[in-house]
């Protein structure tokens, strides 16, 4: 496994960065430093992960020298029923980022990041008694995955023109997530705007799970506390959590 660029990472993020080469899973460090009255703005780093964990339980797949898997401690200005707001945030902060890099990304509510329909980052939020922390998973370099993830996955390789690296990618959401999570505090009307504007779900009809039952609807939007619009036989509803949300058409 090929290193970081520990030195640059390290120049740009100071004390702010603990790198691990091999970890069970960041979230859980991170978790871990919390408990210990770490400040907010700690980043965990892995060169691998040996049990990263996806949301419900599910198994995260990092390709060797290909996946990109952090972790940021937040100690949120905001009263803890707005924190599921920072999930929201972390998926807008690394759509920011990939523009930034010259792509084209779309948040799918609440906080995966697409491009060109696939799914290039997974967001897992977690928090520990005043603490979150934002797990963030990226495919990087191009991914080998398993036949059932390959149709529905991609990487910042294959979509972008110039193929960013590792350290570039974790810099650049790691500026964007500071920003935006203050602004999440000061202004999260803007951050709704941003994420209207790269909705991934805005004006499709949509399939997704909620309270165990697998249901469809048609998605208007984002609503100002960040719950997603939905409307289904000619009434409109505020989904604030669902599982398994996919575009139908
Ligand atoms: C998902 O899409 O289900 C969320 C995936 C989150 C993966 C990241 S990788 C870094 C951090 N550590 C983990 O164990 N999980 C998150």
């Amino acid at each position: 496994m090929s290193a970081y660029d520990q030195r640059r990472l390290f120049a740009s993020l100071g004390e702010r960065l603990i790198y691990r080469a091999e970890t069970g899973s960041t979230n859980d460090e991170a978790l871990d430093f919390a408990k210990q009255g770490a400040e907010g703005g700690l980043v965990i780093l892995a060169g691998r992960q040996r049990a990263g964990r996806g949301r419900r339980g599910a198994e995260w797949f990092c390709g060797e020298n290909a996946g990109l898997a952090f972790s940021v401690l937040l100690r949120p200005a905001l009263a803890r029923p707005l924190w599921p707001r920072l999930a929201l945030v972390a998926g807008l902060a690394v759509a920011r980022a990939i523009e930034r890099m010259g792509g084209l990304a779309e948040v799918k509510w609440p906080n995966d990041v697409l491009m060109g329909g696939k799914k290039v980052c997974g967001i897992l939020v977690e928090s520990e008694m005043d603490a979150v922390v934002v797990g963030i998973g990226i495919n990087v370099g191009e991914v080998a995955l398993p036949p059932r993830l390959a149709s529905q996955a991609t990487s910042l390789e294959s979509e972008l023109v110039r193929g960013p690296s590792r350290e570039d990618v974790l810099l650049e959401v790691v500026a964007e997530l500071d920003s935006l999570a203050q602004l999440a505090v000061t202004d999260f009307r803007a951050i709704i705007e941003m994420l209207r504007s790269r909705c991934a779900l805005s004006g499709r009809r949509v399939s997704y799970l909620a309270a165990g039952e697998r249901r469809v609807a048609r998605c208007r939007g984002l609503g100002e506390g960040g719950e997603l619009l939905i409307e289904s036989g000619g009434r409109m509803e505020k989904l604030v959590q669902a599982d398994e949300i996919r575009p139908l058409t």
